[in-house]
């Protein structure tokens, strides 16, 4: 995914296929229309009964970068130009009656996906991070008690494509057909 300007079309498979876990920045911004696209389609991500339970955090300034990066303190994670911190509120979400299992995570995840997948189509790395410390994130964005961190997306250009793919699993180990 280089800077250059590339007018793609791509299906579905070749788009989750572009999609990887960046981890190697260049410093160069996200143009603001490349941001504004990336929203939307989180924006538009489905949700538990269409509640939209989310918040969605950008982080570009330097004061509030230095903040998340020290929630989740990693070299390459400070390399990366620009972070989307996807936030739910679970008093918000739908909570299933039948096991009371509360949906704030799922309807995360789809955005989270969203904006990776809208990022990748776009030409900007993204990688998806949890491995974060949620206090220090819930402080910093001054979080009510229901809200908490789901992911914090990192946004850049990429220097250096990897060599290879994460693998995965073979289907005929994940799919049962009944
Ligand atoms: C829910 C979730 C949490 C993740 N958390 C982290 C993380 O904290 N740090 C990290 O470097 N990668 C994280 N990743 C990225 C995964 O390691 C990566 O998606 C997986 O190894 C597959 O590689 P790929 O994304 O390049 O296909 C996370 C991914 C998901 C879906």
């Amino acid at each position: 995914m280089s800077k250059i300007k590339i007018t793609l079309l791509m299906n579905f498979l070749e788009l989750t296929k572009r999609r990887y876990s960046a981890r190697n920045y260049s410093s160069d911004m996200v143009e603001q229309e490349k941001l504004d696209y990336i929203l939307e389609c989180a924006r538009l991500a489905p949700s538990a009964v269409n509640y939209q339970p989310w918040h969605f955090f950008v982080i570009k300034s330097d004061k509030q970068k230095q903040l998340v990066q020290h929630s989740y303190p990693r070299d390459w994670f400070a390399g990366a130009p620009l972070y989307i911190i996807v936030c739910v509120d679970s008093a918000v979400a739908w909570v299933r009656k039948s096991d009371n299992k509360n949906h704030s995570d799922v309807d995360a995840a789809i955005a989270t996906e969203h904006i990776c997948l809208a990022a990748a189509e776009q030409g900007i790395g993204s990688c998806w991070v949890c491995n974060f410390d949620a206090d220090i994130l819930k402080q910093n964005l001054h979080l009510s008690p229901t809200q908490y961190p789901v992911a914090i997306v990192s946004l850049g250009y990429v220097k250096q494509l990897p060599e290879k793919s994460s693998p995965r699993k073979d289907l005929t180990e994940i799919v049962s057909i009944l």
